[in-house]
C-alpha cells in the first residue's frame, strides 16, 4: 500500500499539515525538533493505533489543543483507494474507514500497514517481552484473519479470569472453569497461529541476517508459549490457580509469551553490541515487511527515522538498495538527506518548527 496524502492535526506540534509524498522514496529533512519523527507518527497512528514511541496514544495530542486528526488516502495494490483516519475529540478516539465513522479501531488497523525502523527499534530484541508480542500480532492481525477472533476470545476470558482472582478468598472453581476452558482454546490456538507465523517469517528475516551480520553466522529463534509445555494450558491454568491468586492475575498463558533470537557465533541476546541489536531489529522488520509483501502482495510502507544516525554507512547503503529495487514506499528522516540517498531519485520535504513543504 502507498500513502497518495497524509494530513495531520494537533499531533505534538503538527497542526493543519498535508503532505503528498510519492510512490518511491519520500525524504524529510530538517533540524532537531522540527516534526519530521512526528510524521512517521502520524502514519504508523493508522496502522498500530499507538504510537513507536513510548507513552500512551494521548501524549500525541498537541499540548493545549483539543483535538489531534490524521487522515490518509491509502492506495492498494489492486488500484483501490481507502480512505483512512484516527482522531481524537473530546477525550474519545474514534477510526474512520471510508468516511464510516462506526469502524473500529482493528477494522481500521487491518487496512494499513506501516512498519518502522527507529532509534527505540533495539527494543525489539532487547526490551520487554511485550515488544516482541506486539511484533508477533501485528503481523499476524495483517496476514491471519482467523487470529483476530480468538484474540478478542482470549482477552475477554483472561479478563474475567482476573476479575475473578481479585475478587478476595478462593474463587468459586465453578465459576472459574468456563473462563479457564476458554482461555485454554483460545489460548492453544494463538499459540498455533503464532507458531505458524513464526515458521513463515524466519525464513524471511535469515534472509535479511546473512546480509546485515552475516559475521554472527546462522540466525535462529526460539518461542516461549507463556506457559511449560510438558502440560496443556487447560491443566497448567488449573494447577496455578493458588498462585495466581496470591499474584491477582493469570501468570500463565500467552499473554506471557516471548522468543529469543540466537545466533551461531552469538546464543545469547547479552553478546550483542547495541549496533547489532539493531542491525538484528532491521532484519526482524524487513523480514516481516517481506512477508507481508508475500502474503497480501503488497509491501508495507517502510519508515526508516533518522537512518544516517542509526546505521552506519555501509548498512545504510545496504538498506537503501533493499528498497529501491522493490515496488515500495519509503519515509526516511534525517537532518539532511543520507548519504546513501544522495542523487537517488527521492522525493524531498523540508520540515522546519511542524510545518512540512517541499525540500
Ligand atoms: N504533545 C506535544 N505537544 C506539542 N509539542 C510536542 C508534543 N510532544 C512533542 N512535542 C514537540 O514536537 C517537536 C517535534 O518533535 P519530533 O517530531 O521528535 O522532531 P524531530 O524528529 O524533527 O527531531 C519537538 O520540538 C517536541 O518538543
Ligand atoms: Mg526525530
Amino acid at each position: 500500500m502507498k500513502f497518495e496524502s497524509l494530513r495531520i492535526s494537533g499531533l505534538r506540534c503538527l497542526d493543519g499539515v498535508a503532505v503528498t509524498p510519492a510512490a518511491g522514496i519520500n525524504v524529510f529533512v530538517g533540524p532537531n525538533g522540527a516534526g519530521k519523527t512526528s510524521v512517521l507518527e502520524a502514519a504508523y497512528l493508522l496502522s498500530h493505533g499507538r504510537s513507536f514511541r513510548a507513552g500512551s496514544r494521548d501524549v500525541l495530542l498537541k499540548r493545549g489543543a483539543g483535538s489531534l486528526s490524521v487522515y490518509a488516502e491509502v492506495r492498494k495494490a489492486d488500484g483501490s483507494l481507502r480512505r483512512l483516519g484516527l482522531g481524537r475529540e473530546g477525550g474519545r478516539w474514534q477510526a474512520r474507514v471510508d468516511g464510516d465513522p462506526t469502524a473500529s479501531l482493528g477494522a481500521l488497523v487491518q487496512e494499513c500497514a506501516v512498519v518502522c525502523f527507529e532509534p527505540g527499534s533495539h527494543d525489539l530484541i532487547a526490551g520487554s517481552s511485550d515488544e516482541r508480542r506486539r511484533y508477533l500480532d501485528w503481523g499476524m492481525f495483517h496476514v491471519e484473519h482467523g487470529f483476530v477472533g480468538q484474540w478478542r476470545r482470549y482477552q475477554r476470558a483472561l479478563k474475567q479470569r482476573n476479575t475473578l482472582l481479585r475478587q478476595g478468598g478462593y474463587p468459586d472453581p465453578s465459576l472459574l472453569e468456563p473462563w479457564e476452558m476458554e482461555l485454554a482454546a483460545a489460548g492453544e490456538s494463538i499459540t498455533t497461529y503464532r507458531r505458524d507465523y513464526l515458521s513463515r517469517v524466519v525464513p524471511h528475516i535469515q534472509g535479511f541476517m546473512g546480509n546485515v551480520l552475516p559475521e554472527l553466522g546462522a540466525f535462529s529463534l526460539r518461542y516461549r508459549p507463556g506457559w511449560d509445555e510438558s502440560s496443556d494450558l487447560a491443566a497448567t491454568l488449573v494447577e496455578r490457580r493458588q498462585r495466581d491468586l496470591s499474584r491477582g492475575h493469570t501468570t500463565v498463558g500467552p499473554h506471557r509469551a516471548d522468543f529469543s533470537v540466537a545466533f551461531e557465533h552469538a546464543p545469547l541476546r547479552e553478546h550483542l553490541s547495541r549496533g547489532q541489536e539493531k542491525l538484528c531489529a532491521l532484519a526482524c522488520l524487513l523480514g516481516q515487511a517481506s512477508l507481508h509483501a508475500e502474503l497480501r502482495g503488497e509491501w508495507p510502507v517502510v519508515c526508516l527515522d533518522d537512518l544516517a544516525s542509526e546505521l552506519d554507512r555501509t548498512h545504510q547503503e545496504w538498506v537503501v538498495g533493499q528498497l529501491l529495487g522493490r515496488d515500495v514506499q519509503v519515509f526516511v528522516t534525517g537532518t539532511e538527506v543520507p548519504s546513501a540517498l544522495v542523487g537517488q531519485p527521492v522525493a524531498l520535504f523540508h520540515v522546519e518548527h511542524g510545518l512540512v513543504g517541499p525540500g
